[in-house]
């Protein structure tokens, strides 16, 4: 196997002269004067490993994941120490400049072969780079969660994601609340707002940050800086009896959707995983694969950030809304869904419900519906309407154990989150929606 090489950077010049003297296993096909040059050819499909010298500095995780996405396996030349460290956090393979070209050649072709060879998806037991950013990030080390409570060594948190088709069916209502319950239980919990297109957890929780910690989080995890005392940083507390819940705030304005790279926000989760026994993710609707839509497949994509965050989690909500445009519009995404990311078995949430849109007793008519039109399986949970609850909530900026703590919207969330509500026996049968 020969592999071309593009490079970049003078100070590769002498160790080129010995790979090509070596007359082995790498040709150097094409020596660019920029960075930008490099990845030209990249994407043109001539060469399928890249060697950076000077510019090493400049390399970052969407960078590394272009090149990727080309085919082409990237290596760095770098002998300032913290540049390595950096190096080594975006999982860049790389060595000193004054390498030995018999063993730059050896680094190519490993770094060519593990390209070829994606991450095993340990959820679905496929194979997908993306589903792992723990094992593209580093597993990292054991660290104190957000509530300050050190994790087990070698222990990683569990993702939860809170999808849902447009319409707003309630996913921020499920996934704040969700991760209120379980902080407010003593949990150490991350609540991320990975929503691209209209973020809304920072005002659900009376935040009134505009500094998008999810947006800071993915710059420093694109240039290998996000370690777990930054992450912890960035993320802004809201205390819940006597806890903290951390939370990494939304983009505020949904053009800025750019920010949440892939690459990034993978980095972001691996992170997460390091700090908190749980993340809760709320995610955009749209599970459109943009290059559908436009030519330019290296442009960045807007659906690639919920892609992501479906492909890594361990627990997926679907929630949709109880009424005749929001079930067909569920059975409709979960299809989507199942073509978007194979092998994922979300836990389908009913919302809204209630007997004025869907008759007496909702909870059986909809079980009827969805035994007739679903896709099979389960409803894992009904929430019912409650306006006054949901409204007196948002009006508040707090959450429903705070703002509602008696009401049948809270008690149903608490449930599916595990936690017992004073007064009421688990398992117990849930207030009627009315
Ligand atoms: N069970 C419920 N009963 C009554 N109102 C609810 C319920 N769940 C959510 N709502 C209200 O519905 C509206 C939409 O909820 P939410 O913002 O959670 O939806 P979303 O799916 O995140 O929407 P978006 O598309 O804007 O992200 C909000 O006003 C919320 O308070
Ligand atoms: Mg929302």
């Amino acid at each position: 196997m020969n592999i071309p090489v593009a490079t970049v950077g003078a100070a590769t010049a002498g160790v080129l002269d010995g790979l090509e003297r070596l007359q082995g296993p790498v040709t150097v096909v094409r020596r660019c004067t920029e960075l930008t040059e490099l990845i030209a050819v990249s994407q043109s499909g001539i060469v399928r490993a890249a060697v950076v010298a000077d510019e090493a500095g400049e390399l970052t995780a969407a960078l590394a994941e272009r090149l990727a996405a080309a085919g082409v396996a990237l290596v760095a030349l770098a002998d300032d120490p913290i540049l390595r460290q950096r190096l080594e956090a975006l999982r860049i393979v790389n060595a000193p400049s004054g390498v030995d070209p018999g063993a730059l050649a050896d680094l190519i072709s490993a770094a060519v072969q593990a390209l070829e060879q994606p991450v095993q998806d340990t959820r679905t037991g496929g194979s997908n780079s993306l589903a792992d950013p723990a094992a593209a990030f580093g597993a990292g080390t054991a660290a104190p969660g957000p509530d300050d409570t050190a994790l087990p060594e070698g222990r990683r948190g569990t993702v939860t994601a809170v999808w849902g088709p447009a319409g707003a069916p309630g996913r921020t209502t499920l996934a704040v609340n969700l991760a209120a319950e379980a902080a407010a239980a003593g949990t150490a919990v991350l609540l991320i707002d990975a929503d691209t297109y209209g973020s809304s957890v920072a005002v659900s929780l009376g935040l009134l940050d505009e500094s998008a910690g999810l947006a800071q989080a993915c710059r420093l995890a694109d240039q290998g800086l996000l370690d777990d005392a930054a992450l912890r940083r960035i993320s802004a507390g809201v205390s819940l009896r006597g806890h903290r819940l951390s939370v990494l705030t939304g983009i505020t304005r949904s053009d800025r959707w750019v920010e949440l790279r892939p690459a990034a926000l993978a980095g972001v989760l691996a992170a997460a995983r390091r700090i908190a026994d749980l993340i809760i993710v709320d995610c955009g609707f749209s599970l459109e694969t943009d290059e559908e839509l436009s030519f330019d497949t290296m442009a960045p994509r807007r659906n690639a950030s919920t892609l992501l965050v479906l492909e890594a989690a361990d627990t997926v909500y679907a929630v949709g809304t109880a009424d005749s445009v929001g079930v067909p519009r569920l059975v409709r995404a979960l299809a989507d869904l199942a073509g978007a990311v194979p092998g994922l078995e979300p836990r389908v949430v009913l919302n809204k419900v209630r007997a004025s849109s869907v008759g007496r007793q909702p909870e059986s008519q909809l079980r009827g519906a969805w035994e007739r039109f679903g896709p099979g399986g389960e409803i894992a949970a009904f929430l019912p309407a409650d306006y006054d609850a949901a409204d007196a909530s948002l009006l508040s900026g707090t959450a429903l154990l705070e703002t509602a703590p008696a009401s049948a919207l809270r008690a149903s969330i608490a449930e599916l989150a595990g936690v017992q509500v004073p007064g009421r026996r688990r398992g117990a049968p849930r207030t009627r929606a009315k």
